[in-house]
């Protein structure tokens, strides 16, 4: 794959900088008003999510603590394999903590899941999810997320955290690549 500017690369945006900031304080606004002395963790899913995690948690005016797991679903290609490999696991022990999942995007939704499960065994108070984007596939028994900021038909998107081969995360929106990007 060649790199020129990665904003040359895009053929559409999807979710504006401004549309994101916009919904990422209204859904900061909502878990501010659901987790106020509930002292919350907020587990953010590198890499992928980690740009909504900050703009999420700086919104958030309750105390909050972070911690930071990295997983990895996708190995350098455009399609799921299902397989949940943890590179990095929390810090912290989160039983009796509440727990909120912070996670960039919805697809099959095998990684959350598997994530959810994983950190249900440790006994937290709650655990709940959130996802920036969940794309919308009309796939039977996907996890649902309890707080989710757009949903989107099947596309692969990049940008605000989201990559093509560990590319394109540092924009500040969201979009769709041109198909001659996959070589
Ligand atoms: P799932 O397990 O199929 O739901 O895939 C979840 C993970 O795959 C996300 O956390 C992303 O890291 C990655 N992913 C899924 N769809 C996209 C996309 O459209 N663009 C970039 N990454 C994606
Ligand atoms: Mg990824």
């Amino acid at each position: 794959m060649h790199i020129t500017t990665e904003e040359n690369d895009i053929a559409e945006v999807l979710f504006s900088e401004e549309a994101i900031q916009k919904r990422v304080k209204e859904l900061a606004a909502q878990l501010t008003k659901d987790y106020e002395g509930l002292d919350p963790l907020m587990v953010c899913v590198l890499k992928g999510a980690s740009f909504f995690y900050a703009d999420l948690c700086r919104q958030i005016k309750c105390r909050i603590f972070m911690d930071f797991m990295a997983v990895s679903s996708y190995e350098n290609e455009s399609k799921t394999t299902g397989v949940v490999r943890i590179i990095k696991d929390l810090d912290k022990n989160i039983t009796d903590r509440h727990v909120v999942i912070v996670d960039d995007i919805i697809d099959s939704g095998l990684t959350l899941k598997y994530l959810k499960d994983l950190l249900s065994a440790r006994k937290p108070a709650s655990i709940k999810t959130i996802s920036l984007i969940e794309k919308q596939l009309g796939l039977k028994d996907r996890i649902v997320p309890d707080y989710n900021g757009f949903t989107m038909g099947d596309h692969f998107v990049v940008g605000y955290g989201l990559d093509y081969s560990d590319y394109y995360r540092n924009l500040p929106y969201i979009g769709i690549l041109k198909p001659e990007t996959y070589r």
